[in-house]
């Protein structure tokens, strides 16, 4: 936690405070709590890709989530707030002072986007339908038609025309995630909304939150967090449904196609289809340890074909069969010649720990790749000025089974595959290598419980998988070796016989 956060807390208790609830029904006035802040903004950082992220809060009060946003992405990012009330602007602009945060006092239905931001989070007013003025709505309800071409009833909650007018503060492909009452997903004037998310951007995922577990123990509402992207919405791309714990360990999970959503009238009825709940004790990582591949430091110079090796006469001792990336792998069996795979894309590894003064002597086709690997500048690279020599990569042995640690719903059905490497070719850290554990190690080197396994690990439903890898948007996931470790798994029992540790003293 930042240490200005316990200002703030204590600055949005005695702002509450100075005023009656019904004045901050009226306005919306309810804060996040730090913690729902911090882990709605975790979640945005497993989602942002690279590290150019800037903020946006249409409704910013003291400011919560640009504190936990200084937190989790850095106190240099800028961002950019809106406050309507002065009780709150003034003194959160001052509280602020000195961070890259700007904030200006306006109705954020008035100011027009001079910018836009690749993330937006908002925890808007709750403003119901009868506290928003006639004249009001008729402008609301209009400028919503003309910019999202969909039309509102009377009874809509300020809310909604918040998330339905925020699209052009986005830039293209920018997150956006709403802590909102969960009630439109039900009511006839949700409707509109729901429309908006299923056919003017993409919408990811929508978390909710247990009725009984309140997040506003003040505003006694239930709430749910809906993340979209700004992005035509992908068809074949299902939509995260999590319900209970918090958004970044719902305690249920389900994944849904958008045409089921769209023909469900009650979206709260869908968190309980399909539910993922397993209550296997035994994960992969009691069998297996796992490994990400070898990070190279420079692709393009480690891993050679036959014509460099001829080309420079790198010596035979300093080459590892590498397998290409998994796009070239076609089945999910790498059959092997002696220890090479057999496949088109004939790779090698280079690495050496070998001096420059000795390879001079010795192996001067290796020094000589050394040197064009200088004059390229691999050696200074972030990865290869780290390491002594810059030419030595990580030792990893080879591993039986492997897993592409990226996968994509809409080109591969399964998204996560274990692939059976008969070869002793190794990989790159595109793919999670499993290491038997001790005891399961002699078990594991008989092909044909090694083939049984294999098959067992390709029956784990594609939606445990997907449970437990992380969601990078537009139908992309990726596993972590922990992650993969943390996968329940029951399919296995019995297959593998435990070594006695004892006996394997001796062996
Ligand atoms: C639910 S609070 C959330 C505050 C803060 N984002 C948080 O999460 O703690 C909504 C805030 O929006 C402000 N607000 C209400 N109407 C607004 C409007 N039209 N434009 C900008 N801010 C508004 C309220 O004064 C209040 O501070």
């Amino acid at each position: 936690m930042l240490e200005i956060e316990n200002r703030r807390k204590a600055l949005q208790d005695n702002l509450d405070a100075q005023k009656k609830q019904r004045e901050r029904n009226i306005m919306g006035q309810f804060s996040t709590p730090y913690l729902l802040a911090l882990d709605i903004m975790q979640h945005m950082k497993s989602l942002i890709k690279g590290n150019n992220v800037s903020l946006f809060e249409p409704s910013i009060g003291t400011g919560v989530f640009y504190s936990v946003f200084a937190e989790v992405f850095g106190t240099d990012k800028k961002a950019f707030g809106i406050e309507l009330d002065n009780h709150y602007f003034s003194p959160a602009k001052q509280l602020w002072e000195g961070f890259p945060l700007e904030i200006v006092q306006a109705d954020f239905f008035n100011i027009t986007p001079d910018r836009h931001f690749p993330l937006l989070v908002a925890n808007p007013p709750y403003i119901r339908h009868h506290h928003i003025e006639n004249s009001q709505k008729q402008e609301l309800q209009l400028r919503t038609y003309e910019q999202t071409g969909i039309k509102t009833s009377g009874l809509t909650g300020m809310y909604c025309y918040f998330l339905m007018l925020s699209e052009q503060w986005l830039e293209d492909g920018g997150i956006s995630c709403w802590l909102i009452p969960s009630e439109f997903m039900d009511v006839n004037y949700g409707k509109a909304l729901k429309h908006y998310l299923l056919n003017n951007v993409e919408l990811l995922q929508i978390h909710r939150f247990n009725a009984t577990d309140l997040q506003f123990a003040d505003a006694l509402v239930s709430s749910c967090i809906v993340i979209f992207r700004k992005a035509k919405p992908q068809s074949n791309s299902p939509i995260r449904f999590t319900l209970g714990g918090s958004i970044s360990k719902p305690e249920k999970e389900t994944l849904i196609d958008r045409q089921e959503i769209a023909d469900s009238q009650k979206w709260t009825n869908l968190f309980e289809n399909g539910i993922v709940q397993t209550n296997e004790t035994e994960k992969l990582g009691d069998y297996f340890t796992v490994k990400r591949g070898v990070v190279t430091g420079d692709n393009n110079f480690f891993i050679v074909d036959d014509n460099k090796i001829e080309q420079y006469g790198i010596d035979k001792k300093f080459l590892y069969p590498i397998l290409p990336s998994p796009r070239y792998i076609k089945g999910d069996i790498i059959e092997a010649t002696g220890e090479l795979p057999d496949i088109e894309r004939q790779e090698y590894l280079f690495s050496c720990n070998l001096s420059e003064s000795i390879l001079k002597q010795q192996y001067p086709g290796t020094w000589s790749y050394i040197q064009e690997g200088e004059r390229q500048g691999v050696r200074d690279g972030y990865i290869c000025s780290r390491r002594t020599p810059w030419y030595s990569c990580e030792e990893r042995p080879p591993a039986s089974i492997i897993v592409p640690y990226m996968g994509r719903s809409d080109t591969n059905k399964r998204m996560f595959r274990f692939i059976l490497n008969k070869s002793k070719a190794i990989t790159t850290n595109v793919y999670l290598l499993l290491y038997p554990k001790p005891q399961y190690a002699r078990s594991l080197r008989d092909l044909t419980i090694l083939t049984q396994v294999w098959h067992a690990l390709n029956s784990i439903p594609q939606e445990r998988m997907i449970k437990g890898g992380r969601f990078y948007g537009g139908g992309l996931r990726k596993m972590e070796p922990n992650e993969l470790m943390n996968i329940p798994l029951s399919e296995i029992s019995g297959l593998l016989e435990e070594d006695n540790k004892q006996l394997s003293l001796f062996q």
